[in-house]
């Protein structure tokens, strides 16, 4: 097994599964935590990550198949998912990757499911097709304001990992959004999106 990662909440390691290349994604323990309350935490979002990878197939959102899921170890074996991160992808290729971004996000939230940690790292371009990762903070909500909440978390994402083609990427991202979504509910959640950016400058001020 080959360490990939080391991430704050756990490690990911490339390893293999029936002779193909895998990925184990595990959740650390937290000394800090409460054990207890540890280990709620960690099988959660184990078990949320592995259900909503699988479900989301359904509506056409490509993720890796899970093979395995380990609820006492909090582990997820799953396919490996060859390609590049869309954070390391440069110009056009980075332009239109965010445009299949916003498709998937507004895929997600039609059929009500908050990604959560919406970042160009937990999407992956393989073969000219984008699959999407990382669904351990995802939530199944329709709320307005819960959608507005993925919106501006990648526009900050774009604002620190992007910043020189941040317009372009985010208007690229609006686009795949309102096709997927729908122009009125587009609508609402970018308004949601400029109260929410509202509240930040009044944070500031005060
Ligand atoms: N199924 C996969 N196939 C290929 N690479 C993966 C896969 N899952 C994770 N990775 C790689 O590991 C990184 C971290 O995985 P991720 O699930 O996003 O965990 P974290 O919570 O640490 O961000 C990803 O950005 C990607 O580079
Ligand atoms: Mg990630």
């Amino acid at each position: 097994m080959k360490l990939l990662k080391k991430g704050a909440e756990g490690d990911i390691f490339l390893t293999r599964y029936e002779n193909v290349l895998a990925i184990l994604k595990t959740r650390k323990k937290k000394q800090y935590r409460n054990q207890i309350l540890d280990n709620k935490i960690r099988k959660s979002r184990t078990v949320r990550e592995s259900t909503i990878l699988s479900e989301v197939k359904k509506f056409g959102v490509r993720t890796p198949l899970v093979y395995q899921v380990n609820h006492n170890d909090c582990t997820i074996l799953m396919q490996h998912i060859k390609g590049n991160v869309v954070r390391d992808l440069t110009g056009n290729k980075l332009i239109s990757a965010c445009k299949g971004i916003g498709k998937i996000t507004g895929t997600l939230h039609k059929n009500g499911i908050m990604h959560g940690d919406l970042t160009t790292s937990n999407f992956i371009l393989s073969n000219g097709k984008i699959y999407t990762i990382d669904f351990g903070l995802s939530q199944r909500t329709t709320r307005i304001e819960d959608h507005a909440v993925d919106l501006r978390l990648f526009k900050e994402i774009l604002n620190s990992a992007h910043v020189s083609m941040m317009k372009s990427l985010w208007s690229s991202f609006l686009k795949g959004y309102r096709s997927a979504i729908g122009y009125n509910r587009y609508n609402q959640i970018l308004n949601h999106v400029s109260v929410i950016e509202g509240r930040g400058r009044y944070a500031q001020v005060v």
